[in-house]
Parts: C-alpha cells; sequence; structure tokens
C-alpha cells in the first residue's frame, strides 16, 4: 500500500512539473507570454523631419518583433502641450516604459513625475531630458563627437594646420531647448575656436555664441531666413566678398544655408564648405550634386535597436547595457547612458555607407 501512495505522489509531481514546463521554470519571461502584451510608450517630437519618422518607425518594428505592444506618438510638429498631454494618456492607459525624444529638455518635468509615482522607468531617446529624476537611461550618440567631426572637416578642408587664412566662416546650430544642441556646438567650437581666436578664421557677422547662431526648432526656413540676413548684411556672393565655411550642425539647418547660398548665385563650382548632420535624403542629393560637403551619419537603426535591448532588460528585471556614466547630468546627477558612434559621411563614402549597409536605395536619393 505504502509503495502505492508513493508511486502516486511521484505520478501527480510530474504532471504538475509538466504543467510548469518542464524544467520547473515556473516564469516564462517573453514579453507576450500573457495574453496582454506589455505596452511601450513611444513618444517623438515631430514628424516633419525625415530622421524621427525613421526612428519611430525603427523602435516600432523592434519593439514588435520582441514581442511587445507599442503606443507610438508623434507631438504633431514639435508642439510642447502635445507631447505632454501623449505622455499622460500613456501612463494613463499602463505604459510599462516610457521611450521620450523631447522637443524641450526642460518641459517635461510635471508629467514625468506622475511617471515615477507609478514606476513606469524612462528613457531619454537621443535628445537627454532635463530636470526630472523620473529619467532612468539615456541613449544617444556621440554628440560632442558629431560637433568634434564637422569641426574636423572644415579644419582639413581649410589646411587650417597650414594655411595661413584669414577665412571667413559662419557658424549655425540648433534649438537651444534641445540639449544635444550644445554638445554638437560644443565639439564643433572644440576645433574652430583657436583658429578664431588666432585670427586664422574670422566669422564676418561676429556671431559666435550658441545663442547668436541657434536656429528655432531646428527650422529650415529660419536657418534660410538668418542665412539670407547674413549674406545682404556681409555682401557674401561668388563674386562679392568670398565665404569660406558655413558650420551647420545638422542637416536641416545646412538645407537653409544651401538654399540661401544657392539663391544669390552660388554653384557647386564655388558654394563654400558646408557641414550636416543625419544624411537626410534630401542632403545627400545635396551632397552628390556638389553642394552640402559632409553629413555626419548616425545610423537610426543602431540607436533604436540599444533601446529596445534596454526596455527588454528592464521589463525583464535585468541590467541594461550602458557606456557611458559621466558625460550627460540632467540637473539631478548623472544619468546612465548608450552612446553610439557617428560617421563621417561624404561623397567617397556615401554609397558603402548608406546603400550597401541598407539604409536607402538608390532610388531614394535620385
Ligand atoms: C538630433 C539631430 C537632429 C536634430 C533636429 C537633434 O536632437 O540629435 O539628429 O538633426 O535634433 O531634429
Amino acid at each position: 500500500m505504502k509503495k502505492l501512495i508513493v508511486l502516486f505522489m511521484v505520478f501527480v509531481l510530474l504532471l504538475s512539473m509538466a504543467a510548469c514546463g518542464g524544467g520547473g521554470e515556473g516564469t516564462d519571461t517573453s514579453a507576450d507570454s500573457s495574453d496582454e502584451a506589455v505596452m511601450i510608450g513611444v513618444s517623438m517630437p515631430t514628424q516633419s523631419l525625415q530622421r524621427w519618422n525613421q526612428d519611430g518607425a525603427n523602435m516600432k518594428a523592434k519593439l514588435e518583433e520582441a514581442g511587445y505592444k507599442v503606443d507610438l506618438q508623434y507631438a504633431g510638429d514639435n508642439d510642447i502641450p502635445t507631447q505632454v498631454s501623449q505622455l499622460e494618456n500613456m501612463i494613463t492607459e499602463g505604459c510599462k516604459v516610457l521611450v521620450i525624444a523631447a522637443i524641450d529638455g526642460s518641459s517635461l518635468t510635471e508629467v514625468l513625475k506622475q511617471a515615477k509615482e507609478q514606476d513606469i522607468p524612462v528613457i531619454a531617446y537621443d535628445r537627454l531630458i532635463m530636470n526630472s529624476d523620473a529619467v532612468s537611461y539615456y541613449a544617444t550618440f556621440d554628440n560632442f563627437l558629431v560637433g568634434v567631426m564637422q569641426g574636423q572637416y572644415i579644419e582639413e578642408a581649410l589646411d587650417l594646420k597650414n594655411a595661413e587664412g584669414p577665412f571667413n566662416i559662419e557658424l549655425f546650430t540648433g534649438d537651444p531647448a534641445d540639449n544635444n544642441a550644445a554638445f554638437f556646438f560644443g565639439g564643433a567650437m572644440s576645433i574652430l575656436k583657436p583658429y578664431i581666436d588666432s585670427g586664422v578664421l574670422v566669422v564676418p557677422s561676429g556671431q559666435t555664441t550658441q545663442a547668436q547662431v541657434s536656429t528655432a526648432d531646428w527650422k529650415t526656413e529660419v536657418a534660410q531666413a538668418r542665412m539670407e540676413n547674413l549674406i545682404t548684411s556681409n555682401g557674401y556672393s561668388p563674386k562679392g566678398t568670398k565665404l569660406d565655411a558655413v558650420c551647420c550642425s545638422n542637416d536641416s539647418t545646412a538645407m537653409g544655408a544651401v538654399n540661401a547660398l544657392v539663391s544669390v548665385g552660388y554653384t557647386n563650382e564655388n558654394i563654400p564648405i558646408i557641414t550636416g548632420q543625419d544624411c537626410d535624403k534630401p542632403n545627400v542629393k545635396s551632397m552628390v550634386a556638389g553642394l552640402q560637403s559632409m553629413s555626419v551619419f548616425k545610423d537610426t537603426r543602431t540607436l533604436a535597436g540599444k533601446v529596445v535591448g534596454m526596455v527588454d532588460a528592464i521589463v525583464k528585471g535585468g541590467e541594461p547595457e550602458i557606456n557611458d556614466t559621466e558625460t550627460y547630468d540632467n540637473g539631478t546627477g548623472v544619468i546612465p547612458s548608450y552612446l553610439c558612434s557617428p560617421v563621417i559621411c561624404t561623397i567617397d563614402n556615401y554609397e558603402e555607407l548608406l546603400i550597401d549597409s541598407g539604409y536607402y536605395t538608390e532610388a531614394d536619393i535620385q
């Protein structure tokens, strides 16, 4: 009888192990193991610039591939109240992690208090969110290095280490509320300022501070209008005052500078050196046409992949991968960050970087 009871108990034990998935590992940690997949909120600033559409689409696709439900929202065209109310909705509908590319780094403090109260981790995407202790992680590119690459491109193209100059240059950076702008501008100026100080580079407008050269909302029209003013007030033209370089922090501002210069007669034969960032399609076309000189390629697929890895680690109770614990202080302390690597893109390597890698098709940039 005893034997029978023992056999019966072994049988019951085996049955219950089988019901738990065999190996006794009762907790399946895959994101969609429950009926309700875990929902992730992704908040992007605008649909009017190509890069954010790509970022949003990449994030959604990769998160869904990993088994998550995604609430992807674009805040109109850089509309701060829209971004705030979209985040409130994400919190209310039960998103478990928020991934946010902020329009204005300092405008989310209040709404993120709600996230913190409900233990919803926040990942700052590409742009750091300032003055909020709700931010758990930050994933971006090495933004200072982006600016350094732009400065070094100009340094090499004008042979500043050897030439006496003076060369004329004008500077453009981005929206003052975007924390990245200070890094891009700071990186470029770390290379260019010594030459400005020694007189090898001259800024005829005299506009050399970040505040003086910023571009509201990073808008092409705003940069274009400022370049038009600079042309008028300094007499730049192919036959007038020589303009050797325009250091622009990104492609949307570079496009403004190119448009203004082309409209007063500059061509690929005589246009100044113009820098950019993002490798937006119209800018790659401009590079192929010999107008914009370079861009900095930031592969948004890599950034999205890293952020999805962070989300997954957070949801599963692991440690997200980070590689920088020093650079990005948001006013509440340093935010653990992952910095992806930017790459210089010119007419010489764009095919390999952008087409061979599958980022664009040939047709995209024709
Ligand atoms: C991004 C740039 C982009 C700019 C304008 C910055 O925060 O890092 O890639 O060009 O915003 O959207």
